[in-house]
């Protein structure tokens, strides 16, 4: 268990919000439920094993710029700026960081999931035992405006894992226009984003032949079950992952094989043969679109480096300088 020294603030949503967001996503019209709500303990350990599948490229390409430039990339973080890591899901990128890097580089990270915190927290430890770190749970969007308030000194931001590909097109905007408005001048953020190539490659990432996706994705309705006490019979619901063309994203949905009623407490949810719940999206990326949206809102895209087979790219932004 991580000690409690390590653990700064808890902003964990309850059930209830748990419970109210969903019965409110599955009231629309086109049935969905918030990404975010994939990562309970099972669903971080299933996130883990889909980075190591052969067909999901990301944390692979991602962790080969890591290694490959962490000179470049260290050399524009600093020795001394502290970490705010945005879902950090595992330690092993941040610990490619931290190698080159000194011991006034304190580590902050920001998860949802006590699961990931935990393994993260723990796992640094043991190979920097001196690390300053100091852990929150929160889902990002939260924790942001406290990170913000809360350091005066030159901080540099992670959001690594293309998970800011989960946020469309005008949340994006937002998120990055609050990130703006609450830096300094001489603040970094160091996003990762997964870049366009060929549907073919892209789908075959989000449908690995293990089945280790759709047990993620399926997962949720396991998940409402045991928290919510739904009655979702599970196998009456299939994966599907396909990449839409017009918006740039895979979608990620759950498809109802018959017609059927769930229960979620006292409220009856019916579902047509084929309908689907929409569960994520991901939204893949044009390096120049990605800048472009960057300037729109006070930042600049200071570097950028990406893997051999340009599937990946790891930004560093900063505010424009006035
Ligand atoms: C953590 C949001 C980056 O979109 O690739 C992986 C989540 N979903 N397989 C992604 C995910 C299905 C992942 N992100």
């Amino acid at each position: 268990m991580m000690q409690p020294n390590h653990m700064i603030l808890d902003l964990n949503p309850p059930i209830s919000s748990l419970k109210e967001e969903v019965l409110k996503g599955l009231r629309q019209d086109q049935k969905q439920l918030h990404p975010k709500w994939f990562y309970d303990e099972r669903g971080s350990k299933l996130f883990n094993q889909i980075t190591t599948l052969p067909e999901y490229y990301l944390t692979r390409a991602e962790k080969e710029i890591l290694t490959t430039f962490h000179s470049d990339i260290c050399a524009l973080i600093g020795h001394n700026s502290p970490l705010f890591e945005l879902g950090c899901g595992s330690e092993e990128k941040i610990q490619l960081i931290l190698e080159s890097l000194q011991r006034g580089n304190r580590y902050v990270p920001i998860d949802i999931s006590q699961e990931a915190l935990n393994n993260t927290v723990e796992k640094l430890l043991d190979t920097f035992p001196l690390l300053d770190v100091k852990a929150i749970r929160a889902d990002y969007t939260q924790a942001l405006s406290f990170l913000c308030q809360s350091s005066k000194e030159q901080k540099v931001i992670l959001f690594l894992g293309s998970t800011i590909g989960n946020l469309e097109e005008n949340d994006r905007e937002k998120f990055l226009c609050q990130l703006a408005k609450n830096i300094n001048h001489h603040d970094g953020l160091l996003i990762g984003i997964d870049l366009k190539k060929s549907p073919l490659l892209l789908e075959a990432a989000y449908n690995d032949s293990q089945g280790i996706t759709a047990e993620f994705n399926k997962n949720l309705l396991h998940r409402m079950n045991r928290e919510l006490h739904a009655n979702f019979q599970v196998e009456q619901f299939t994966h599907h992952a396909f990449f839409n063309n017009d918006k740039n994203r895979i979608e990620m949905h759950l498809i109802s094989k018959t017609n059927q009623e769930v229960k979620i407490g006292d409220e009856t949810f019916s579902f047509l043969s084929e309908e689907t719940i929409h569960t994520e999206n991901s939204y893949k990326f044009d390096l120049k679109e990605f800048e472009q949206a960057l300037v729109k809102v006070g930042l600049c895209l200071r570097n950028f480096w990406t893997d051999k087979q340009n599937y990946f790219a790891v930004t560093y932004i900063e505010p424009i300088p006035k």
